[in-house]
């Protein structure tokens, strides 16, 4: 299973941009610790409350992303912002989902999706506008 920590590795290179992304997996990891603990807790107030930070957080860090790229005349803002869009949507899918019945499952279902988002879209959607400023801002 991904683990929930920084490291090096998932740097992409813009300093306030880590910070986000860094912000992004200690929600996450809120999450994990909660699987870990177990099925005997009940953590409705909880996930609630984490996946509402996780979606206000995320929408925070996307629109400071997409006000960058904007700002660099990024060719492919558009596409990126598509891909933040359908994230948005399916956060606001699983907050709505029927948390009581089955928490764990939420969870782990939420981590899944998040682990599956931090590899397809951080270290290689993200990456990518990193190259094209390297390449064309000075
Ligand atoms: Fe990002
Ligand atoms: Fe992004």
């Amino acid at each position: 299973m991904f683990s929930w920590s920084w490291k090096d590795d998932y740097s992409i290179g813009i300093k306030t941009i880590d910070e986000q992304h860094k912000k992004l997996i200690e929600i996450a990891g809120k999450l994990e610790d909660m699987l870990h603990t177990g099925e005997s807790l009940d953590y409705y107030d909880y996930i609630i409350e984490a996946i509402n930070e996780l979606k206000e957080y995320t929408e925070y860090h996307f629109r400071y992303e997409e006000e960058k790229l904007k700002e660099f005349n990024y060719p492919e803002l558009e596409e990126h912002r598509i891909q933040h869009l359908y994230f948005v949507n399916r956060i606001g899918k699983l907050a709505m989902k029927d948390i009581d019945n089955d928490q764990l499952e939420v969870i782990s279902e939420t981590l899944d999706f998040l682990a599956r988002w931090f590899f397809s879209h951080i270290l290689k959607i993200d990456t990518k506008y990193v190259d094209y400023i390297d390449k064309n801002v000075d």
